[in-house]
């Protein structure tokens, strides 16, 4: 059984968009530079975004991180976006979810300029990566496809089942999976209404499981031999940490892993390769290499 190292991997596509950077630069380019909008304290967002401008750091980025607190009006994030997509010097931002209730997420995504949209979550965006044109394709579905394919993991004509079917995840992912010049896969999303999930699951070569609900996988939904990603970061009680918690994954790790070719890990996973994505993106952004 191989632990796909996401951690690992995420740190040698770091150093070489770092070199990639540096080169840039030294010809008289310009640094990519990437925004991050941060609404209101929850922990994970906070954790999140933190590891982002450390990640731009480790790649040479010049990263502006700006905060704001829960009782922001949807207006004055709107306008925040708009100066955004108006400053030069920024090349990409993201606004990090999950956003305040009062403020319409999807208004605000779509007042991101798709050209600047580093996250892949404008209709732009997904509607270009869902016919297979060049465009920003959403971080966590891109990493996993990243690691899949430096662990040879072959998914053409494979059998791969996705949990979960949220805008971020699921649906990017079974879109990526299916099409020839990604996955080129046999997909069935599964989800909280599909009937017969577990039997559905036990009969895919790849399991990517996005559900959200701690150690939801059990080894009697994997076949043996199978290849198991596990999206799910949940954080669970646990007195023996300093922080009072500890990250846990969608997969029943333990009894899971024994039965696979290949598993990731939470963390250390598909968490670091989400992140590294960002910047690969970023940098995109910076040459310009799908939008002009
Ligand atoms: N919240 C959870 N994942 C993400 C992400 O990839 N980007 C943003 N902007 N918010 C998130």
């Amino acid at each position: 059984m191989t632990i796909i190292d996401g951690k690992a991997t995420a740190a040698a596509i770091k150093a070489e968009i770092k070199a990639e950077v540096e080169s840039i630069v030294a010809q008289g380019g310009k640094r990519p530079h990437l925004a991050a909008v941060l609404v209101g304290h929850d922990g994970g967002s906070e954790t999140y975004v933190k590891n982002k401008v450390l990640a731009c750091e480790e790649c040479g980025f010049t990263s502006t991180l700006l905060r704001y607190e829960d009782d922001i009006t949807e207006e004055q994030l709107l306008h925040t976006v708009d100066k955004l997509n108006r400053d030069e010097d920024i090349d990409g931002f993201i606004v990090q979810l999950p956003l305040p209730k009062h403020i319409r997420e999807q208004k605000v995504i779509e007042a991101i300029d798709y050209r600047k949209d580093v996250d892949g979550f404008h209709p732009v965006n997904v509607g270009r990566m869902a016919i297979g044109l060049p465009c920003f394709i959403s971080a966590t579905p891109l990493g996993i496809l990243t690691l899949l394919r430096r662990y040879n993991v072959e998914t053409s004509g494979k059998k791969v089942a996705v949990l979960g079917r949220s805008n971020i995840v699921g649906k990017p992912m079974a879109s990526l999976m299916m099409q020839k010049q990604y996955g080129d896969a046999t997909v069935t999303v599964l989800h909280s209404h599909s009937q017969n999930l577990k039997e559905e699951c036990a009969q895919a070569d790849i399991v990517i499981a996005a559900i959200g609900q701690p150690a939801f996988v059990t080894a009697d939904m994997v076949k043996e031999g199978a290849t198991v990603i596990d999206v799910g970061t949940t954080r669970v009680p646990d007195t023996t940490r300093k922080s009072g918690f500890r990250l846990q994954g969608d997969v029943d790790f333990e009894a899971v892993s024994p039965k696979c070719a290949a598993i990731t890990p939470v963390p250390g996973g598909v968490g670091p390769m989400t992140i590294c994505m960002l910047m690969l993106n970023t940098l995109a952004a910076g040459k310009k290499e799908y939008y002009k």
